[in-house]
């Protein structure tokens, strides 16, 4: 279970956060929902140790997270399009690798490159191993990139508006592969969403956000309006 407790944050003197409860079960895909600007972002980049808290707590499986075990995915991909698509996924595992195979990739060693091809395998891309990853489409990218994340090892899986640059099927294969994810493989998987239909569809349970805090936490099926809805504006007398 990842923890997310009390989580604040503040820019200046402007508070984005305040103090947001959030729980994923491993095993459960979580879509977090809400307009822009409502804070989702800040989150997962709070509590993967990406921005600093005024205040909070992040727990995995009841010790202090580690942001090791985070792997983040994000709408803007940044394969490297010119290496291969399995020097892609090897790249997943540069933070857990002894110096010198960070600074010559070509030196990836035989085992990493067979787990790299099994992180591929279980995204359905073995077979584009060794296609350049810029000739992949843009659903195919975004597989890869989960692959990428997978080959870090993580416990938990964050995405950040993942499908938001891809047509509706390839919207609907990735989410459906990070729902296979979480439940297969035991992943807390955190997937910030813009369509409450994909939540609805893939979502174990939704989270909404307003203005930087929790405004529904339930089932999918919860509506959601309330979200989307401008702040209340005095009306002139
Ligand atoms: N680095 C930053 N410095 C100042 N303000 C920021 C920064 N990052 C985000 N914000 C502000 O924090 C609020 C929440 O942003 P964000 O988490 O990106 O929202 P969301 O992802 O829900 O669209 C927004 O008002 C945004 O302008
Ligand atoms: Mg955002």
């Amino acid at each position: 279970m990842l923890t997310l407790t009390a989580i604040t944050v503040r820019y200046g003197d402007r508070q984005v956060l305040h103090g947001v409860d959030v729980s994923v079960a491993r095993g459960e895909l979580l879509a977090v929902l809400g307009a822009n600007g409502s804070g989702k972002s800040t989150l997962l980049r709070a509590a993967a140790g990406l921005e600093p808290m005024a205040a909070g707590e992040v727990t995995l499986d009841g010790a202090t997270c580690d942001p090791l075990d985070i792997a983040m995915v994000f709408q803007h991909i940044h394969l490297v399009r010119r290496r291969t698509v399995l020097d892609n996924v090897c790249a997943g595992a540069l933070g857990r690798l002894p110096l010198h195979h960070s600074l010559h990739p070509a030196l990836f060693p035989k085992d990493l490159r067979e787990e790299a091809m099994a992180c591929l395998d279980r995204v359905g891309l073995a077979d584009r191993a060794h296609d350049r990853a810029g000739r992949l489409s843009g659903g195919q990218q975004q597989r890869v990139a989960v692959a990428r994340a997978l080959c870090q090892r993580p416990r938990v899986l964050f995405a950040d508006e993942p499908v938001s640059a891809l047509d509706p099927a390839a919207s609907d294969q990735v989410l459906g592969l990070l729902a296979e994810l979480a439940h297969e493989e035991n992943l807390a998987v955190l997937a910030v969403l813009h369509q409450p239909s994909l939540a609805a569809r893939h979502a174990d349970r939704v989270v909404g956000l307003r203005e930087g805090r929790v405004a529904l936490d339930g089932p999918p099926q919860d509506n959601v309006d309330i979200l989307y809805q401008p702040t209340t504006v005095k009306a002139a007398s």
